[in-house]
């Protein structure tokens, strides 16, 4: 919409929260609530977007990086009306209408929002609100309407008289207005209210007393426009996005056996046959293909796994891909850009960082490889060990094709290990060793004969 801007209001410290971090950059569904809001007016394709930030000012723009934007700094935050006073320099000299969301209203859908501005260009309001209905409307500010039904004022909570607070219709703080209509009335503000903050809400009362029209469009769904203000709130929120997504995905064709123990983020992406036992969380921007199955108390996030790969229980999965046909734990962590090759099986106990393991290799118990670099048909024997830290600095381990490295093995990066060569179990390899080669760095065996006979006989003669 080329005569539309969208200004977020999301400077607010959340002080219901309790919390150091800024309310708009609490997590829901593994994503921070100010990347809905945003995602929502970005949808709208507006000429500009700004947001309003304050509290954690650097923290909050620094979430936002990768997104096109203009910040505006509030500082103090003297109220949501005090917010679009500041941001003034935003939107004074663009015509056309300024629409303002809530950084804390993260549900609010696309259509809601461009439904909201379609009726207002073509009723050509000077402000026109979203409201919605409420059972329960305790702590929303509400829409007070004339005997002919007209919006006359908004009254916040803490300002409502007894009959007032009965209202169930809400604010839900997402407007329309007409820039040439703001500028007109912004500067009129006050904190004579029991917050002594500058509310926003009074603009309606102030653009009625210069006979200036204000509408209001109803949203259906009042769970699309709560606001969070409690971490009660937050995990209510939680509960509800949970049991959408899980629903969702059950309807694509996975299978869930225990929705209630089973925890997937809105950003998540499962294929179809896929199986998630109890207790399984996926989080971030996962990516599970079609036909895995995911046995209990895995933790997957941000991390791909191709199809038919199977992840045994107990696993933690970060950051990482699994390529197809592979089977991972129990008991395995796989972190930090580790890249499985196909039909690879990783064991019991087993830790891998930063490493790419080729395409049917094996390391099926006991093992940590880190940077490290495994070619395909590897065969990493129980207990092996990339010593990559010297104290200072990471090394690199390279374990070429078709290698063997036998049981209980230290390679001390930075190590080759050439193609096909083996290593001899209980090895400490501290020199590249050559393509087919065998090393063996290990001390040799001594058999001393009938010593332990002796021994015991001994002992019993004491
Ligand atoms: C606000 C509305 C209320 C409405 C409710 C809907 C006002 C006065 N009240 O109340 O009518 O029912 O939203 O959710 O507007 N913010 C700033 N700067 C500030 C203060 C707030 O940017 O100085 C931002 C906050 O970060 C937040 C948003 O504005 O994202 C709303 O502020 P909040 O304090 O949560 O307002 P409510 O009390 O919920
Ligand atoms: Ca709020």
């Amino acid at each position: 919409m080329n005569n539309l801007n969208v200004l977020i209001l999301a400077a607010g410290k959340g002080t219901r929260l309790k919390s150091n971090l800024p309310k708009v950059l609490h997590a829901l569904s593994g994503k921070p609530l100010i990347e809905y809001v945003l995602a929502a007016a970005q949808s709208l394709a507006p000429r500009k977007i700004g947001v309003v930030v304050g509290y954690e000012a650097e923290r909050v723009k620094a979430q936002l990086a990768g997104h096109t934007l203009e910040f505006v700094v509030q500082d103090p935050q003297l109220g949501t009306g005090h917010a679009v006073q500041i941001a003034r320099p935003f939107w004074e000299d663009e015509p056309g209408t300024l629409m303002l969301l809530s950084g804390d209203v993260p549900l609010i859908a696309a259509s809601t929002l461009s439904a909201l501005a379609m009726h207002h260009a073509s009723s050509r309001y000077s402000c026109t609100m979203l409201s919605t209905l409420l059972p329960d409307p305790a702590g929303y500010g509400r829409v007070l309407r004339n005997p002919a039904g007209e919006v006359e004022r908004i009254v916040e909570q803490r300002d409502a008289s007894p009959q007032e607070l009965k209202i169930q219709e809400v604010n839900t703080g997402i407007y329309c207005f007409e820039t040439t209509a703001l500028v007109q009335i912004i500067d009129e503000l006050t904190c004579k209210n029991s917050q002594t903050e500058y509310y926003l809400t009074d603009c309606v009362e102030l653009l009625k007393k210069k006979k200036l029209r204000v509408g209001v469009v109803i949203c259906e769904d009042p769970r699309e426009v709560s606001g969070i203000n409690s971490r009660a709130d937050l995990a209510q929120m939680e509960g509800l996005l949970r049991e959408r997504k899980l629903q969702q995905l059950m309807a694509d064709g996975v299978t869930i056996l225990d929705p209630l123990s089973t925890y997937v983020d809105q950003d998540v992406v499962v294929g179809k046959d896929t199986i998630l036992y109890p207790n399984v969380l996926l989080e971030k921007k996962t990516v599970i293909g079609s036909e895995c199955v995911v046995y209990p108390n895995v933790r997957i996030s941000a991390s791909t796994l191709e199809d038919n790969v199977t992840v045994l229980d107990s696993c933690l999965i970060s950051e990482s891909r699994v390529r197809s046909g592979s089977q991972i734990g129990p008991f395995a962590h796989l972190k930090n850009h580790t890249d499985i090759g196909k039909q690879v099986r990783i064991g019991n106990f087993v830790e891998i960082k930063k490493s790419v393991v080729g395409d049917k290799s094996k390391a099926a118990h006991l093992s940590y490889l880190g940077d490290a670099d495994i070619g395909r048909g590897v065969n990493i024997g129980a207990g092996t060990i990339t010593c990559n830290y010297d104290g200072f600095q990471k090394h690199k381990t390279t374990i070429e094709d078709d290698v063997f490295i036998g049981s209980d093995s230290q390679l001390i990066a930075p190590v080759i290990v050439k193609k096909g060569a083996y290593v001899a179990a209980g090895s400490t390899v501290t020199r590249d060793v050559p393509e087919d080669a065998l090393a063996i760095a290990r001390s040799h065996q001594e058999n001393k004969e009938g010593w332990a006979k002796m021994k015991r006989q001994s002992k019993l003669k004491e």
